[in-house]
């Protein structure tokens, strides 16, 4: 099995490397933002409080986060080799939450890849998709908060990782091929 997680600040390519590596691995993609947005679009409960967050580029509480990784993990079965989370875990809490899930799955993360982007660089990525992906957070202001939170936030969760000898910070600047270049490498040395 190989599970992985994929991490990095707002529009460091998560999810645009997320669907090469489970194509090429063939794992199941579980993006925590794909989910919230999904919700969102179909205007249940739970997508109207998500959107209230989102919106204004806050993390979504964990405990419902947590709640919905849950209720997609007893409903998944597929014969995928692994799982790829995209966006989770967001918080220490919400890594914490994860090791004791895996643990009673009998499962363990093989590597966690860090994409390291500049702040410029991440800011140009996000501004132009805004122009054309209708996201409520994809403009200047929410940008900057969601960067604020994610050093806030979700950068200790490396510590947590680093502690655990998961943690691989990768270089995310460069063509879209060349970033997965490098993440197949390292890939590959976990097989
Ligand atoms: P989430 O959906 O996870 O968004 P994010 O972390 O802000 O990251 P993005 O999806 O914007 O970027 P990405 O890293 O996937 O980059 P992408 O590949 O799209 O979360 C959204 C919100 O949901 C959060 O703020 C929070 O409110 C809530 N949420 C989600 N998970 C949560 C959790 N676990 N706990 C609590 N709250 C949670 O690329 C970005 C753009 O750049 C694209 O247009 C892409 O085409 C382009 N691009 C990609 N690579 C390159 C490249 N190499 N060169 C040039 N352009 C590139
Ligand atoms: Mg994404």
């Amino acid at each position: 099995m190989l599970n992985i997680i994929i991490c990095g600040a707002p529009g460091c390519g998560k999810g645009t490397q997320s669907d090469l590596i489970v194509k090429k691995y063939s794992l199941t993609h579980l993006s925590t933002g794909d989910l919230l947005r999904k919700e969102i679009a179909m205007k249940s409960d739970l997508g109207i409080i998500a959107d209230s967050y989102i919106s204004k580029g806050e993390l979504v509480p964990d405990a419902m986060i947590i709640d919905i990784l849950l209720k997609y993990v007893e409903n998944q079965h597929d014969d995928s080799n692994g799982i790829i989370l995209d966006g989770f875990p967001r918080t220490v809490a919400q890594a914490e939450a994860l090791e004791v899930m895996l643990k009673q799955l009998d499962k363990e993360i093989s590597v966690l890849v860090d994409l390291k982007v500049t702040e410029d660089e991440l800011i140009d990525r996000l501004l132009i998709r805004g122009k054309t992906s209708g996201r409520s957070d994809d403009n200047m202001e929410t940008i900057k908060k969601r960067l604020d939170v994610y050093h806030k936030l979700t950068e200790p969760v490396n510590d947590f990782y680093k502690s655990r000898n998961s943690y691989t910070p990768i270089d995310g600047m460069g063509t879209i091929d060349e970033i997965f270049g490098r993440i197949s490498e390292v890939i590959d040395s976990k097989r």
